[in-house]
């Protein structure tokens, strides 16, 4: 009985080609992940014991205490735009699909994941129109490899403002606090106002001051340039109208939407995918719903795909760029477009990602997954033991294994190197895993994890 069994799913899993995986455990890993990236003095709940205090200097220009939120990816830069886009969708991803972060036992670490970066962001607001932007500089963090806890390197840190203002950053920032919070009013009704508060302010700067962050301070050229500030208004007016019923903010989504020229979907520098479901489901309006279903038709049916049949958009993470745009299909079919194809294709993206190649992108995950990440405390020993260049240049793997870190990714003809220098393929990144989380709690949700 019991072979016949076993002789069952062997032939399952032959048959379609797939094995089952745990998408809930590697849910809750991926909260690990983010334990992982936290700068700034470290908690008494904290998981991921071979992190420690870091960067407990960064200050604003008039002393502001700057320490807390995200280091970025394998680096030690606290990105605004980056740090504000993670919990955007860290937020929106919990917002829709409790049930399946309740399936996971994820909620609590996930809250905890978001307040890490909304208590920063509080304190990066110090005032109406201003708002820091970064600490730690992409172009002298680049200069050294070792642990955050040893850093001795100049953090300089940039903000926006009036003269040199920064809509995408202030109204992607607007969108992370009003996405958290919808969350938070049913945990702390106090901590909510006060996110809600800032969010507003952060926005009325975005909208009365604008420009590119990327025109404001040199710094942030060296790593993210922003292409437009048109679809955070958009996203972060949206956001607002959700929390607020207040009809000034839909005003202002629509007022700025036919200056959109472009469509490339959903991602750390597009927001005009993920604003367009968003107004699908406050609207009801079918423009919105129809915009977002033709995208995906055309890049399910189209897109470039890996000969093992990965969606592949982009070379740098090409995994992540994939996830983001499964979300927001999924996000789609929730609203009644084409639910059965979206999920299937978004359930094979995913087992894609966790193993059906054979190999796992996601550290601490099935039997073969990264050794080399590219992130610098990951590949330091434990001190006091040194950590410099030799360990980035080591081919050992890494001393501490960056559970539920989902990598870079493969590239077009599924070739992929698990070494440590090659940051386009074996970087990890906040941004990453935040869509990725959004994608696995809904397939939980819908029934398609164990
Ligand atoms: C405004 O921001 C710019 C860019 O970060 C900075 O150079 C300038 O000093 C800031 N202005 C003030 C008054 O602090
Ligand atoms: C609720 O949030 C406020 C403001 O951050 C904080 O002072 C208070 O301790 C929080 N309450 C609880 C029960 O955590
Ligand atoms: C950002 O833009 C500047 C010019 O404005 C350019 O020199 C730089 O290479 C760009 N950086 C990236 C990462 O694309
Ligand atoms: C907004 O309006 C909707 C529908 O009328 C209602 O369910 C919701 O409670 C309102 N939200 C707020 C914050 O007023």
């Amino acid at each position: 009985m019991k072979f016949v069994f076993v002789l069952v799913i062997a032939l399952l899993v032959y048959v379609t080609g797939t094995a089952c995986y745990n998408y809930k455990e590697v849910l809750e890993m991926s909260t690990l992940f983010y334990e992982a990236q936290r700068s700034g003095k470290l908690p008494a709940d904290q998981r991921v014991k071979w992190r420690g205090d870091s960067a407990l200097n960064d200050k604003g220009a008039n002393g502001e205490d700057l320490t807390g939120g995200y280091y970025d990816a394998g680096d030690f830069v606290k990105f605004g735009f980056q740090m504000s886009f993670t919990v955007t969708v860290l937020a929106w991803g919990l917002l829709e699909h409790k049930a399946g972060y309740t399936a996971a036992g994820a909620v609590d670490d996930t809250l905890k994941a978001i307040k890490w970066g909304t208590d920063y962001f509080l304190k990066a607001h110090v005032s109406d129109n201003v708002f820091y932007a970064q600490a730690g500089s992409g172009w002298i963090d680049h200069q050294t490899w070792g642990r955050p806890e040893d850093m001795t390197e100049a953090r300089p840190t940039y903000q926006i403002n009036a003269t040199h203002p920064g809509s995408d950053l202030a109204a992607e920032t607007a969108a992370a606090l009003t996405a958290s919070y919808l969350l938070f009013k049913d945990v702390n009704s106090t901590y909510a106002d006060i996110l809600l508060t800032h969010a507003k302010q952060l926005y009325d700067f975005a909208w009365n001051y604008r420009g590119k962050y990327t025109d404001a301070f040199d710094d942030v050229r060296c790593c993210y340039n922003s292409s437009g500030y048109e679809d955070e208004l958009i996203w972060g007016a949206a956001w607002l109208y959700r929390a607020t019923n207040d009809s000034k903010y839909l005003s202002y989504a629509e007022e700025v939407y036919p200056t959109i020229q472009y469509y490339i979907g959903f991602n750390w520098d597009q927001k005009i995918g993920g604003a367009d479901v968003l107004l699908a489901k406050l609207t009801g309006d079918s423009k919105y719903l129809t915009k977002t279903k033709n995208y995906c038709d055309n890049m399910l049916a189209n897109q470039q795909r890996t000969p093992k049949g990965l969606i592949f958009i982009t070379q740098w993470g090409s995994l992540m760029t994939t996830a983001y745009l499964m979300e927001i299909c999924l996000e789609a079919a929730a609203l009644g477009a084409n639910a059965e194809q979206y999920r299937a294709e978004a359930k094979k993206q995913i087992d894609y990602m966790l193993g059906s190649t054979g190999f796992s992108y996601v550290v601490g995950y099935g039997d073969k997954y990264p050794l080399h990440v590219h992130h610098k405390a990951a590949s330091c020993p434990d001190p006091p033991a040194t950590c410099d260049w030799t360990q980035f240049s080591s081919t050992a793997p890494n001393p501490h294994v960056i559970k539920g870190a989902l990598v870079g990714g493969p590239g077009a003809n599924d070739d992929y190197e698990d070494v440590r220098s090659n940051y386009v393929v074996n970087e990890v990144d906040t941004v990453y895993n935040a869509g990725f989380q959004g994608v696995l709690a809904t397939l939980i949700e819908l029934g398609y994890s164990d």
